[in-house]
């Protein structure tokens, strides 16, 4: 058995099927290359038969990342795997993942199809597979709660097809820690040709135990490869969070025994990276990522950590990527530093072009904000208006008038496919009359389902990062926006959320 524990990140997959979290071809991208920093093992870069623009998204990530291997999701049938190697034919290393649900409930209700027509399919489909590449994931989806007979004959027979990877979704995250750890080692035990795969572990957190069952289904069940994905985001509670179990198994090396070949240094950035693009908050008290992680605010705590850090602390909040809210750049600071800091945050940006606008961008926001932070800096960077992606909708300038008794009134200039338009309108406060003036113009007839304040950098001179989340015909979208003008950031969010609706993909669902 390996000493090397795998780690595969399904972010841009598992997590982007969290409803809001949707994101574009190249904000994927840019995750991807965080990942690749990160030194991911494996990337699962979306599920490219669901829509036209997952296919592009794979493929893209598949032309562009060598360090990691890039693999598609697929469902068990030739069409879905078809187009899976077809995206990734690019890639420097390439994977597979197929997955049919195997539990009683699943087989009956929502494939209707009986067990033995399951265990014929799954075999089918990764000897179908193995035809086009090499590295064969196979998932026998609500495996935790699957008859464990039924399962193990399923599982013999994708290795006997050459699955390369067995892994074990606990799809609704009912699995408790021991009880999972002991179904993996039981397959494991009981499967002749078990020694021929690499074992996973995929848990959901639906309880809370994600991170938890992970490690059991590692320590006791023998699996040496996790799935996850950064911040734990994903559908529901979330998957299994990269950042928890990576450090837990760094820092407990002692017990777990296990290598891991992240480089845990990009870890911040990669978090920053996932919530300020998918609009999802990190909460403050999120182990290794949130802002409090490393705070120490009683008294004892903060003598104990001054007098020697081991007193309180158990890992250092630099190895995880936190740089202490450093001023990093000001007004006079020039390009080649600018660029330099992008470089040291891991920020690549795709083209010079890019590196230029975010440069003037970064000049403008230092013209109106003195102390600039390595978060303003990320913020920026995330900023559409940076990214050469053509927008629908695009930001270009606000001015409004609130007084105490009166009521506000905004007025807004915005591009709708590079021309521009005015509006104006009055509302509840200056948020309110900006948005209600965009949507006087553009009337998508959109619900607003959840509006957010964040603070970058922690204090009122920090920008404000506003998440907006929009639901139109059962699509959810989230935007984000910033800008030290939280009525600017907003109607940002607000533009980006209008152009998240636009791009409308109808994308099957992987557990659908
Ligand atoms: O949770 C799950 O079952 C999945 C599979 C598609 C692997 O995400
Ligand atoms: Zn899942």
């Amino acid at each position: 058995m390996s000493d090397k524990l795998i780690i595969f990140d399904t972010t841009l997959r598992d997590g982007e099927q969290s409803p809001g979290a949707s994101m574009t071809k190249d904000e994927k991208l840019r995750i991807a290359r965080q990942l690749e920093r990160l030194k991911v093992d494996v990337i699962e870069a979306g599920f490219a038969a669901s829509s036209n623009g997952d296919f592009e998204a794979v493929q893209q990530i598949a032309n562009h990342i060598k360090e990691s291997t890039v693999c598609s999701l697929s469902r068990a049938n030739d069409r879905d795997i078809s187009r899976a190697a077809e995206a990734l034919k690019g890639a420097a290393r390439a994977r597979i993942h197929t997955f049919i649900a195997t539990s009683a409930l699943h087989m009956e209700k929502k494939l209707r199809m009986t067990p033995d027509q399951v265990l014929e399919q799954a075999k089918l489909s990764v000897r179908f597979a193995r035809n086009l590449v090499a590295d064969v994931e196979f998932s026998p989806e609500d495996g935790y709660r699957s008859d464990v007979d039924f399962l193990c004959r399923v599982l013999e027979a994708v290795i006997d097809e050459g699955a390369t990877t067995i892994n074990v979704p606990d799809t609704v995250g009912y699995a408790v820690p021991e009880l999972y750890g002991h179904f993996i080692k039981t397959l494991r035990e009981r499967i002749p040709n078990a020694d021929k795969a690499v074992w996973s572990v995929h848990c959901h957190n639906d309880l809370g135990m994600a991170v938890a069952n992970s490690l059991a289904g590692v320590k006791i069940g023998g699996a040496r490869q996790i799935e996850c994905t950064i911040n734990g985001l994903g559908e529901r509670a979330g998957n299994c969070s990269l950042e928890e179990v990576v450090m837990a198994v760094k820092t407990r090396r002692d017990y777990y025994g296990l290598d891991v070949g992240i480089d845990a240094r990009h870890i911040v950035a990669a978090s920053r990276m996932v919530s300020q693009t998918t609009g999802f908050v990190v909460q403050p008290n999120k182990a290794v990522v949130g802002a409090n992680a490393f705070a120490h605010a009683s008294g004892i705590h903060q003598d104990g950590v001054l007098k020697a850090r081991d007193t309180y602390e158990i890992m250092r909040a630099e190895d995880v990527g936190w740089s202490a809210n450093k001023i990093v750049l000001g007004k006079l600071s020039g390009r080649n530093a600018f660029k330099q800091r992008l470089q040291e945050l891991g920020v690549q940006l795709g083209s010079e072009v890019e590196v230029n606008t975010a440069f003037a961008r970064f000049k403008e926001l230092a013209d109106r904000k003195s102390e600039i932070f390595d978060e303003d800096i990320l913020a920026l960077v995330n900023d559409e208006s940076v990214t050469a992606e053509r927008e629908q909708y695009g930001f270009v300038s606000l001015s409004q008038k609130s007084e105490t008794g009166e009521r506000p009134h905004a007025s807004i200039v915005f591009t709708v496919e590079g021309r521009e338009v005015q509006s104006q309108s009055d509302g509840n406060g200056p948020v309110d009359a900006s948005l209600k003036a965009i949507e006087a113009e553009v009337k998508s007839g959109a619900e607003m389902v959840l509006y957010s304040v964040n603070a970058i950098s922690g204090s009122t001179e920090s920008q404000g990062e506003v998440t907006v989340r929009l639901q139109n015909s059962g699509r959810v979208v989230n935007g984000v926006g910033s800008d030290p003008d939280i009525v600017v950031a907003s109607a940002k969010a607000y533009l980006s959320a209008l152009n998240k609706l636009q791009s409308k993909a109808d994308r099957v669902a992987a557990q659908g």
